[in-house]
């Protein structure tokens, strides 16, 4: 088993370590972890006259009021769960990413203000007033529209997942970050309210040699790509809303493109202008960028769809185990090619696999979660995730990966990863061959 150092993610970690260790002296205090309810749900007390059955603090006195809370936050004791970014990665701010925190979430929809975030010119702010969509090309009449234009289309609701195809990255030639925030965290997924892209297109009027489509961001990156013009009339949307509300800034308000399956590049933010071509344009990030270097030097281009990918979200090294006994496995599953069909398990490093329990909705290009129940006696474990999607492709393992394609690649690494479950409960990222 080889393993390399962490480098990333030393904040919440560190805090997570010091919890555990009053978690195990908590546990011992009272008799056992499972002494006072069930899996040691001491473990975490921090103040005794608050705990049964005395009457605690929070049952005394008034609460606020609803005028405290126009916009809801989050409970002061989740200040933890935030989005990271890994500093050494990137030069600055404005042109960076910062991480999903997917041990801290549950079922399959990201919370609005959690989605990881990749700009490549800072978030740029669009006042809806002002927003215009441009249809230009090879199209009978080009078009603009204002925002209240778009929403007079007819409107559909769809879950889909977006992944970066740089996500997992950094893991190419070897296990590097400690956490699934940073080994996976590029990937969110959400209930996007739009139009389908088919109809605004329709309404500009295709010519017949329209072939391809090249959408473009409104902020100073100014990101574009080429898109075939099937994909565009197949289910991209033009969307407005994340969740029932308005996109966030972040995420491309008041406007972005929804490439359902695709990697996360194509789905431009603060959409201002949609191209149609006959050929594809060839951009920064479809040639030097977005592209996968092999070994013979050649490049793989226009690799759009995100294939089948698992990760176990927990344990794992910003999760670790807390106690021993009656544990759950849990982690999420995606494929840009259909449904997920299966997730298997293993606690051994792939010796022994169990199929894992899917659990909430499975949908198309959308995350899918699964669970493993077990017992967890303080054993060394080699925790690995293997998803299988509806067209019986298999995620494969990081070496089968790196036969095919070597080890220059960043993008579209959707290879098994390993987390090493140590005695006392610690996890850290590592790879098995
Ligand atoms: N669109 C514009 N206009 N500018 C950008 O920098 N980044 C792209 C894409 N769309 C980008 C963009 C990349 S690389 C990704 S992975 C996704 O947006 C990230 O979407 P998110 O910030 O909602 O997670
Ligand atoms: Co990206």
């Amino acid at each position: 088993m080889a393993r390399q150092g962490s480098k990333g993610g030393s904040g919440g970690v560190a805090s997570r370590r010091a919890f555990l260790k009053g978690g195990v002296a908590a546990g011992a205090a009272a008799g056992g972890a499972l002494a006072t309810g069930a899996l040691g749900g001491s473990a975490m007390a921090q103040n005794a006259d608050n705990m049964a059955p005395n009457v605690a603090d929070w049952s005394r006195y008034l609460g606020e009021g609803v005028d405290a809370r126009p916009y809801g936050t989050p409970s002061e004791f989740e200040a933890h769960v935030v989005r990271r970014n890994v500093e050494w990665l990137t030069a600055s701010p404005e042109s960076s990413v910062n991480f999903t925190p997917l041990h801290d979430l549950e079922g399959i929809i990201t919370p609005n203000g959690l989605c990881f975030e990749r700009h490549h010119g800072g978030i740029a702010e669009v006042d809806p007033a002002d927003y215009q969509l441009m249809i230009n090309g090879l199209v009978d009449k080009p078009m603009i529209f204002t925002l209240q234009d778009l929403m007079r289309f007819p409107r559909v609701n769809r879950i889909y997942f977006l992944e970066c195809a740089a996500n997992s990255g950094m893991e190419w030639r070897g296990a590097q970050l400690n956490g699934c925030q940073f080994t996976h965290g590029m990937v969110h997924c959400l209930m996007y309210t739009g139009v389908p892209l088919k109809l605004i297109l329709e309404e500009a009027g295709l010519k017949p040699n329209a072939k391809w489509l090249m959408p473009e961001g409104g902020d100073s990156s100014g990101m574009n790509r080429s898109v075939p013009i099937e994909k565009g009339l197949d289910d991209c949307l033009v969307a407005f809303k994340m969740n029932g509300e308005a996109l966030r800034p972040e995420q491309g308000y008041p406007v972005r493109l929804v490439v359902p399956g695709w990697e996360g590049n194509m789905w431009v933010k603060w959409l201002r202008r949609i191209e149609v071509g006959d050929e594809p344009w060839h951009t920064r990030e479809e040639t030097s960028k977005y592209t996968d270097l092999l070994e013979d030097g050649k490049a793989r281009r226009f690799t759009w769809v995100m294939d089948v990918k698992s990760v176990v979200t927990n344990p794992s090294p910003q999760a670790p185990l807390l106690v021993k006994g009656h544990n759950i496995i849990t982690g999420l599953a995606w494929s840009g090619r259909g449904t997920i069909d299966r997730v298997d398990v293993t606690l051994d490093g792939g010796n022994n696999w169990r199929t894992a329990r899917i659990d909430g909705p499975v949908l198309p290009m959308s995350l899918t979660r699964f669970y493993v129940e077990f017992d967890w006696q303080g054993e060394d474990l080699l925790l690995q995730s293997r998803a299988i999607d509806s067209t019986g492709d298999i995620q494969p393992t990081k070496d089968e990966l790196r036969a095919v394609r070597g080890t220059n690649s960043i993008y579209h690494n959707n290879g098994i990863q390993t987390w090493h479950v140590r005695s006392n409960g610690e996890v850290e990222n590592v790879e098995v061959s």
